[in-house]
């Protein structure tokens, strides 16, 4: 394999209500990082995972993965790109394509990772799974007023993973200065070029506690 997947996990996941981080949120009786591994691990390309983990839960993190794929735990930062660069830091010799992929994309097929990595080699420097949008997109005031609507033809819902050819990545991240909520984005600030390719519906980020039913519902009826 020539590809290494960064997965930061060390966020809290507020959204989805009280309890443990979000990547060890139960999902069909494991936790939606032990999903996420699995699936990225099932990819022929893989070669190494790095996972960012809480501080509190490295070593758990740690034992909960061992069994499902020979991975790397780092501890992760503050924001989710400190726990991106935490993971690319450990990163080993030998991979030139890096992907980042939420753990809370928990159902990501392994096909995705594939075609996503298979977009870096044949030759882009950053490479991001989208959707179209579905719903009526409107710019809102504070005040809850429609200030108007947005050309919903041009715009995409971005996932993960996310590829990006290794020194491309590494300048990004030497680069950025505010955080922003994808690696894609720091690419886009140092005006390269970042490729589309169609992504998936099972790559839905988990967020809510509807998504966690969405994802449930699709394992147990076998559909991911
Ligand atoms: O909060 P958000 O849904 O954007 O988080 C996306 C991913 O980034 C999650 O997998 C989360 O665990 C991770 N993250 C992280 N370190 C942080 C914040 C978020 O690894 N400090």
């Amino acid at each position: 394999g020539d590809v290494a997947v960064l997965v930061p996990a060390a966020g809290a996941g507020v959204r989805l209500g009280p309890g443990r981080p979000k990547a060890l949120r139960f999902l069909a009786g494991e936790p939606l990082l032990a999903h996420a591994v699995r699936r990225v691990a099932a990819a022929p390309s893989v070669h190494s995972i790095v996972v960012a983990a809480p501080v509190a839960e490295a070593a758990a993190v740690a034992e909960l993965l061992a069994p499902i794929a020979p991975v790397t735990v780092v501890v992760g930062g503050a924001t989710r790109q400190e726990s991106v660069a935490a993971a690319l830091a450990a990163v080993p010799a030998g991979p030139e394509i890096i992907l980042v992929h939420d753990a809370a994309r928990a159902l990501t097929p392994s096909t995705l990772v594939e075609s996503v990595a298979a977009a870096v080699r044949a030759g882009d420097d950053a490479v991001i799974p989208v959707l179209p949008v579905v719903d009526t997109i409107k710019e809102v005031a504070a005040d809850e007023l429609v200030l108007g609507t947005v050309d919903r033809s041009a715009l995409r819902a971005v996932q993960t993973p996310q590829g990006f050819r290794r020194v491309v990545l590494a300048a990004a991240h030497a680069a950025a200065v505010d955080p922003l909520t994808d690696d894609a984005g720091l690419v886009e600030k140092q005006g390269g070029s970042v490729r589309c390719v169609p992504g998936s519906e099972y790559a839905l980020k988990i967020t809510r506690p509807f998504d966690l039913a969405l994802a449930e519902h699709l394992l147990l009826t076998g559909a991911a």
